[in-house]
């Protein structure tokens, strides 16, 4: 299981429920980098998809205790129902929010993370990897900068 997100300069991912700042150069790593993945999500971030809708070319799996169904979405109510539903899947990936990489973090072995460089105000924050010594940035894979904005994705991987 290997997690994806974009984070600003503290490490913050989102703030009211939405990227505050989105690059396009990131939102198409994400698209290419997810491609044919099962990918796991919130239901806070579900709500911020494109219409709520499923992304396409993935299989969409959403975590609510809500119960109820979503067209498009497999829904699981633990993490546990989670773990066993994407035991046999060889291309787990997980997209969000907060609470969702804070619980599935243990779980991984691998993270896509693009450093956005800059800091708008957040409410919800992604473990700095930088900071843990059980993590190691393996590999920068891009880097740009796009409307003054300079970025990279990197890779970090178990240490
Ligand atoms: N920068 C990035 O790469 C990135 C990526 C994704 C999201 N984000 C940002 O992250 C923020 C959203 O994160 P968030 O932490 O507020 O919400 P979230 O993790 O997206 O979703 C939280 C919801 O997921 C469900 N959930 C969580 N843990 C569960 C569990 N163990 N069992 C069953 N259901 C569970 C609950 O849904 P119910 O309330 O339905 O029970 C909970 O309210 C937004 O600002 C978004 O833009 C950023």
């Amino acid at each position: 299981m290997v997690l994806i997100a974009a984070v600003y300069d503290d490490w913050g991912i989102g703030a009211d429920g939405t990227q505050p700042i989105a690059l396009k150069a990131d939102r198409k790593f994400f698209r290419e980098t997810t491609r044919g993945a099962a990918v796991i999500a919130g239901r806070r971030t579900v709500a911020d998809f494109p219409g709520q809708k499923p992304l396409p070319g993935r299989q969409n799996i959403v975590l609510t205790r809500k119960g109820g169904e979503l067209p498009g979405f497999t829904l699981c109510g633990s993490i546990a129902e989670v773990l066993a539903l994407t035991k046999d899947m060889e291309n787990v990936m997980v997209i969000g929010g907060g609470s969702v990489y804070a619980q599935l973090l243990p779980y991984c072995d691998g993270a896509y993370i693009t450093k956005v460089h800059t800091t708008p105000r957040s409410d919800t924050y992604l473990p700095n990897l930088d900071a843990d010594p059980q993590w190691q940035l393996a590999q920068i894979l891009q880097s740009g900068e796009e409307e003054g904005i300079p970025y990279e994705m990197c890779y970090y991987r178990r240490a």
